[in-house]
């Protein structure tokens, strides 16, 4: 049975974490930004059959929250016709309400791109697979209008890489996948795309297929903003298995500080339920209490990677926080810190002395300069 069929019926642990991360963001997102769009590319029902909000409800639930501090508008593109009835029948009691579009967001992009004009957007694609995400359309989105750059295309999208395992071995001008591919990474050369994809014999070819997506879709970013800041982030299951990667590009700064964070609290989450899943499961019972056990290994593990990456490649530098953040998450930290972890790494590292100096006592702040040992 396809999983479309069954899909709306009950709301699945990581989706639930999807949905989390992505309507922790949007709110975040939308307090910084003031005034925008959330488009939900792929927006599913908005209700699941066990009465679980999706993620076009939550967030619609969000606008209506803050309406009065910030204006998000929302619009929802659902290609499935029942799936759309129910969409609008289970968001159009809202306030504001979400515009809902009836067919594929490929199909629908010049609606939307009408719609938000030059407005700051933060947009979510949650397809099923690959299927149906457009390299052209998302150049679409960030190149809405030529002359202006200074808006807003922060961009969450789930990334299914199941398809890139099927790969393998496989001649790549006769198979189906290769289309899908084709479309989603904007790719001609079906040789080129193979070897990007399976030519990776020293690492992970699920990883590795993230990294390659994220790659050509900075090239879009680059060319409109000159620069483009991404993440990923690995969804699993309680029990443990892998699902698929929650990716995001931004161009600012900020943003993809944000992101990490939300994603890092989503993490933490993840990590102590999964303990305490385990322990229900094996029905282990444990001295201590497993939660606090795990925050407080999680900070120390946090803390230790910042402290490593920092000495190994901070020498002779001054930097501003933010930077140094921004540092952290290009090289593999993504969603795998906190500020207070970072703050609280820089105090050590001061004690330490390989912090000779910072210009404010704020260590929390973005614009706090820190000089490292020579
Ligand atoms: C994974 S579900 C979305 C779940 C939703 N984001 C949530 O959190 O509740 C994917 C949805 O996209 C719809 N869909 C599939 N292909 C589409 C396309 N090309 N354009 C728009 N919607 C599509 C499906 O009918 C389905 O409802």
């Amino acid at each position: 049975m396809p999983i479309s069929d069954t899909f709306f019926d009950t709301l699945r642990d990581w989706s639930k974490r999807k949905i989390e991360i992505i309507s922790k963001y949007t709110a975040a997102g939308a307090r910084i930004l003031k005034k925008g769009w959330y488009i939900d590319g792929f927006a599913g029902t908005g209700l699941y059959e066990d009465e679980k909000k999706g993620s076009s409800l939550v967030v619609a639930e969000i606008a209506q929250e803050l309406k009065d501090k910030v204006s998000l508008s929302c619009l929802n593109v659902e290609e499935d016709r029942e799936n759309y009835r129910q969409l609008v029948r289970n968001t159009c009691q809202l306030n504001p309400p979400p515009i809902n579009l009836h067919g594929s967001f490929t199909g629908k992009i010049d609606d939307i791109l009408e719609h938000i004009s030059n407005d700051n957007v933060i947009c979510f694609l949650d397809p099923f697979g690959i299927k149906g995400i457009d390299y052209s359309t998302i150049q679409k989105l960030v190149n809405r209008n030529t002359n202006e750059n200074n808006f807003a295309t922060d961009l969450w999208l789930r990334f299914d890489t199941k398809i890139t395992h099927r790969l393998r071995g496989r001649n790549p001008t006769k198979t189906d996948h290769f289309k899908l591919l084709h479309q989603a990474f904007g790719i001609n050369d079906p040789y080129r795309l193979l070897d990007l994809l399976t030519n990776c014999d020293q690492c992970d070819i699920t990883e590795n297929a993230v990294r390659q997506y994220l790659e050509q879709l900075k090239l879009i970013y680059q060319e409109k903003y000159g620069h483009a800041y991404t993440g990923y982030y690995p969804i699993y299951s309680l029990e443990g298995d892998y699902k698929y990667y929650l990716t995001f590009i931004t161009k600012h700064p900020i943003a993809i500080c944000v992101a990490s964070d939300v994603v890092y609290s989503s993490e933490k989450q993840y990590k102590l339920d999964f303990q305490t899943y385990k322990e229900t499961a094996t029905n282990q019972l444990s001295l201590f209490s497993i939660s606090e056990v795990t925050e407080k290994w999680m900070n120390l593990e946090a803390i230790k990677r910042i402290k490593d990456h920092l000495t190994m490649n901070c020498r002779r530098s001054t930097m501003p926080l933010l930077k140094i953040k921004l540092d952290l998450i290009e090289h593999g930290q993504f969603g795998k810190f906190s500020h207070r972890d970072l703050r609280k790494a820089l105090l050590e590292l001061k004690e330490d002395h390989f912090i000779i100096s910072s210009s404010s006592n704020a260590y929390s702040k973005m614009d706090t300069e820190f000089t490292f040992i020579p």
